[in-house]
């Protein structure tokens, strides 16, 4: 498939320009396969909208890069990338929404029904899920609508942060992604940027925090302050803390520092460097943190493979939304 990298780091923010845009459609079941330039003559300007709105969504809020891409991966480890995720529950459809992984806690949504509204008028009468990379990678397009999602493989697919290193691996390696794809998608690659909510990291820091950062006073303070955003006792379930907490909104390599400081916030985080069974992953961290340049084009390779996850009915039964959180009547 071909690829062109163009990694570069934004100062402040990453636009990770990922979007479930309602965009153009694909004319037949066994049209050719995603290309870099399918929307060349249907609709020209249609990246260009994308990435300005997309723009325009990080200026608002640097977080939004975060929402986005965190919702491109929950699309794409559930059925492949066919905007499965983006669906509304309805009586006769039940949605991922509010599969564990993703209830109170994907968000991004209104932003995706901004930017289709755009590339609607822009574009009018031609649809289906546009899968975008931003400005960092070009991702392969072409795909159709899923007219089903699941709320099954929703929990079961997405990995969890307590989760030990083989079982991530393993639902990485499940849909055909290495173990270099978990390292780099995963942590840095996306936990880079954005946030976690207290319950998803307080196991960690009341857990092996202070034995896998070795206590050093920054580590500490940085703990204490952890725990004071996240109480032991419960409660404050869903106060935040950067992924990041070095460079919170910069796509950068610090977050392979952090992980080599023993600083991972998620337990799944850490066990890339940590777990006794890190023999692979380990040696990437160090990679990473050594040579941010490795990791861009690693990153972008990574993200293209999990872009190209597919669901196969899509394409046989796949169709146009007209509203990306409904299936057609
Ligand atoms: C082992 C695999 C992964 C696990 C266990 C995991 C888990 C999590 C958890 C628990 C959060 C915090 C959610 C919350 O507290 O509400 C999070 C946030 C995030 N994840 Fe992952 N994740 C994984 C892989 C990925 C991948 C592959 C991507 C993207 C390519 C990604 C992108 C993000 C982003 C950008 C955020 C921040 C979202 C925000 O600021 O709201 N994650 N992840």
């Amino acid at each position: 498939m071909a690829a062109s990298f163009r990694p570069r780091i934004l100062a402040m923010q990453f636009l990770a320009a990922i979007a479930f845009i309602s965009g153009i459609i694909r004319s037949s079941a066994d049209d050719p396969p995603l290309t870099l330039d399918y929307y060349a003559s249907s609709c020209p300007t249609v990246l260009e909208i994308i990435r300005e709105e997309m723009g325009r969504e990080v200026l608002s809020d640097q977080r939004n890069a975060a929402l986005v891409l965190r919702l491109h991966f929950h699309d794409c480890f559930v059925q492949g990338c066919d905007g499965s995720v983006l669906l509304d529950d309805t009586v006769t459809l039940r949605g991922e929404k509010t599969a564990s992984p993703n209830i109170n806690s994907l968000k991004g949504f209104e932003i995706i029904d901004r930017i289709k509204s755009k590339v609607e008028s822009a574009c009018p009468e031609l649809d289906a899920v546009l899968l975008v990379g931003g400005p960092y990678w070009d991702v392969p397009v072409g795909r159709k609508d899923s007219r089903s999602a699941s709320y099954d493989l929703a929990n079961t697919n997405i990995p969890t942060p307590n989760q030990g290193l083989i079982s991530i691996i393993y639902k990485f390696f499940y849909l055909g992604l290495s173990v270099t794809d978990t390292c780099t998608c995963k942590p840095l690659g996306a936990h880079t940027i954005g946030v976690a909510r207290c319950e998803n990291f307080r196991t960690r820091i009341y857990g092996d925090y202070e034995l896998t950062s070795g206590g050093s006073p920054l580590s500490e303070v940085h703990l204490s302050q952890l725990k004071s955003t996240c109480p032991a006792a419960g409660g404050g379930d869903n106060n935040i803390a950067p992924l990041d907490y070095e460079t919170p909104y910069t796509f950068d390599n610090s977050y392979y520092h952090l992980l080599l400081n023993g600083e991972g916030l998620l337990n799944s985080d850490q066990e890339l460097y940590s777990s006794l069974l890190a023999l692979q992953t380990r040696k990437l961290v160090e990679q990473y943190a050594l040579d941010p340049a490795a990791f861009f084009q690693q990153f972008s390779i990574s993200m293209i493979k999990m872009g190209n996850l597919t669901n196969p009915d899509s394409f046989v039964d796949g169709e146009v939304r007209k509203s990306c959180r409904f299936i057609n009547a």
